[in-house]
């Protein structure tokens, strides 16, 4: 049986039966964030929050005068919220103190459940693989997945490799209890020196830290270090620029600005989301001392609109992911870092998800695949 459990000092775990309600502020231990003021998100080409209510409104009397706010779930803390020591911030909770840990992502019921369909949709952009490294199967040993979310990666790949033991790591606890029994959980912040002996892991796999690493370079001497020699380390991440070929993303529609506020927002709190743009798995990689890197570029469609219809199933299920909680994904960088209001933020995720829906509109985003080889 496979457990979540504290790896190492930093790691504090479970703590006193409450959580903390919620100003809106950072994990404990993390530092302040000031929100972006008007002209700096003027400058970054950010529209005001308050445009996602006008843009409603004004087409509440265009259409049929039905809100576009569909559902915006009562996001009700999980159960864990009780028994952890979380932060709440508008209603969603977040990991407690972990090392120096700052993560966007909410970690009650709601999100742990779009993580599941993310973990989906990923596989479904690799066409069913878990990796893409020329892992030997029969000498795969030792694993690690980094910022392992609700664990789904660690347990298929467990299942796949039985001969393998498999980590996981994440900030929040919320990985499931009954997984193989080649499998564990531990908490543990990967921005921090791993604690790891050297040359542990035949594969250490980081899918999708995008705003969740302060510095990639560190990240990856790391995972260097840890790597056994000839094995292999792999990066999945997804872009956050949405982009199309026929003009159809239009500068300052919802869908063109939620890359600019993930772009400032990364910057501000300085942990990046332009990890794809700014190629800091490869370049990592490379000053690490990896060899044999090769990398691989997925387009995924926003939504269903491609006529290839493997790439419109890479859409869908993107779509589902993102879907599953958008709240969620844009609650602290927009609320806390950009300082908008909740209700500004609704308005914003409203247009997101009709814009996403839009059959017109033909946009789409890159994922980069980078794995390389600790050589021997
Ligand atoms: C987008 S999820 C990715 C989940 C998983 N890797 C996957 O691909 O399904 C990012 C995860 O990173 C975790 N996280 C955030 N900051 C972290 C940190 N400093 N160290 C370890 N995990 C972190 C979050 O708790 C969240 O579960």
């Amino acid at each position: 049986m496979g457990t979540t459990s504290p790896k190492s000092p930093r790691s504090t775990g479970p703590q006193s039966p409450k959580s903390k309600e919620a100003s809106p502020s950072p994990p404990p231990g993390a530092s302040v964030i000031e929100p972006l003021n008007t002209e700096e998100q003027q400058a970054a080409g950010l529209l005001p929050a308050a445009h996602w209510q006008q843009q409603a409104l004004a087409e509440e009397e265009d259409d049929d005068g039905s809100s576009i706010i569909t559902d915006f779930a009562s996001t009700t803390a999980s159960l864990s919220s009780s028994i952890f020591n979380y932060r709440t911030l508008h209603g969603r909770t977040y990991h407690g103190e972990i090392g120096n840990a700052e993560s966007w992502e909410p970690n009650d019921q709601r999100h742990v459940e779009a993580l599941d369909v993310l973990h989906h949709a990923l596989m479904v952009q690799l066409d069913g693989k878990l990796f893409l490294s020329p892992l030997n199967k029969e000498k795969v040993q030792k694993v690690l997945d980094i910022a392992t979310g609700s664990g789904l990666w660690a347990i298929d790949f467990a299942d796949e490799f039985p001969n393998a033991e498999v980590i996981g790591t994440d900030v929040s606890p919320i990985q499931p209890t009954w997984v193989p029994p080649n499998v564990k959980f531990e908490l543990d912040d990967c921005n921090a020196e791993w604690t790891y002996a050297d040359d542990t892991f035949d594969f250490i796999n980081m899918r999708q830290l995008v705003g969740i690493v302060d510095d990639w370079n560190k990240l990856f001497r790391n995972a260097f270090r840890c790597c056994k020699p000839g094995g292999y380390v792999e990066s999945m991440a997804s872009c956050v620029e949405f982009l199309s070929d026929d003009g159809s993303v239009k500068p300052g529609s919802a869908i063109d600005q939620w890359g600019k506020l993930f772009r400032e927002g990364g910057k501000k709190f300085g942990r990046s989301f332009a990890v794809y743009e700014e190629d800091l798995q490869r370049v990592g990689m490379e000053a690490a001392g990896f060899v044999d890197i090769e990398f691989k570029d997925i387009m995924c469609p926003l939504g269903v609109w491609h006529p290839d219809k493997k790439a419109a199933e890479r859409g869908l299920w993107y779509k589902l992911a993102g879907e599953a909680d958008l709240e969620g994904y844009l609650n602290y960088v927009a609320n806390v870092v950009m300082g908008w209001s909740p209700e500004e933020t609704k308005f914003f995720a409203a247009q997101v998800r009709k814009e996403w829906n839009d059959p017109k509109i033909h946009g789409y985003f890159w994922f980069r695949v980078v794995y390389g080889r600790k050589p021997e």
